[in-house]
């Protein structure tokens, strides 16, 4: 089990500073790009390929209605994944090919509400897949543990399982016993002792360095 952050901003000068911060403690950050449509938020878009540092790897969470748009534009090395969303309208199997031609996993994300049963087949086309803990656009909400429910669905595809969103100290021991492949964590790490806060969270979740 790992963890990693997450970066949802509009803000150019934001981003720099949490890009900066996040480097010292992990080698891999989710960048959030939202595109006011599917989510009723907006974040800077692809430009921000400018100004990542070349030793981070990047996992890229595009919460948009047109994911084409955005993996035709991907020109860095170091973004390592794209995950977009099954709710969607697209045709997964070729962003599949595209990615795979690019050397970047894919990663398909399924929102709390989501019912699984429609989108079995839809999944088997990535390599991995994210769980949402909270409706996705903004950071700072509040987990959904309902979203669990659809766990057991998600691992029998034998596909890794990441979740994604409203994890803090109070509600990481909601998910401990769950064998999630990747933890992504945005508003807990963005203020305090940010060294302190991951170390918490990895006791609790028994990670050893
Ligand atoms: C949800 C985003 C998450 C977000 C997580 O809109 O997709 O990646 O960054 O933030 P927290 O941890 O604050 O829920």
């Amino acid at each position: 089990m790992k963890i990693i952050p997450s970066i949802l901003t509009g803000d150019r000068e934001q981003f720099q500073n949490e890009l900066l911060k996040y480097n010292v403690f992990f080698d891999e950050i989710q960048i959030d790009i939202a595109d006011g449509v599917f989510v009723p938020n907006k974040t800077l878009g692809m430009e921000v390929q400018d100004i990542i540092p070349e030793n981070i790897k990047i996992s890229l969470h595009l919460m948009v209605n047109s994911p084409w748009e955005y993996i035709t534009q991907i020109k860095t090395n170091n973004i390592t994944s794209c995950i977009c969303h099954v709710e969607v309208s697209a045709d997964f199997a070729d962003i599949k090919n595209k990615l795979v031609k690019l050397g970047v996993v894919f990663g398909l994300a399924v929102n709390p509400d989501t019912n699984m049963d429609s989108y079995l087949e839809t999944v088997t086309n990535a390599d991995f897949i994210q769980l949402m803990g909270v409706n996705p656009g903004f950071q700072g909400q509040q987990f959904i543990p309902k979203t669990l429910e659809k766990y057991e669905a998600l691992k029998k595809t034998g596909k890794p399982v990441w979740l994604d969103g409203g994890i803090n100290e109070k509600t990481i021991d909601l998910i401990r016993d769950y064998d999630f492949q990747t933890i992504v964590v945005g508003s807990y790490f963005q203020s305090g002792d940010l060294n302190y806060k991951l170390q918490l969270l990895k006791e609790r979740l028994w990670i050893k360095d």
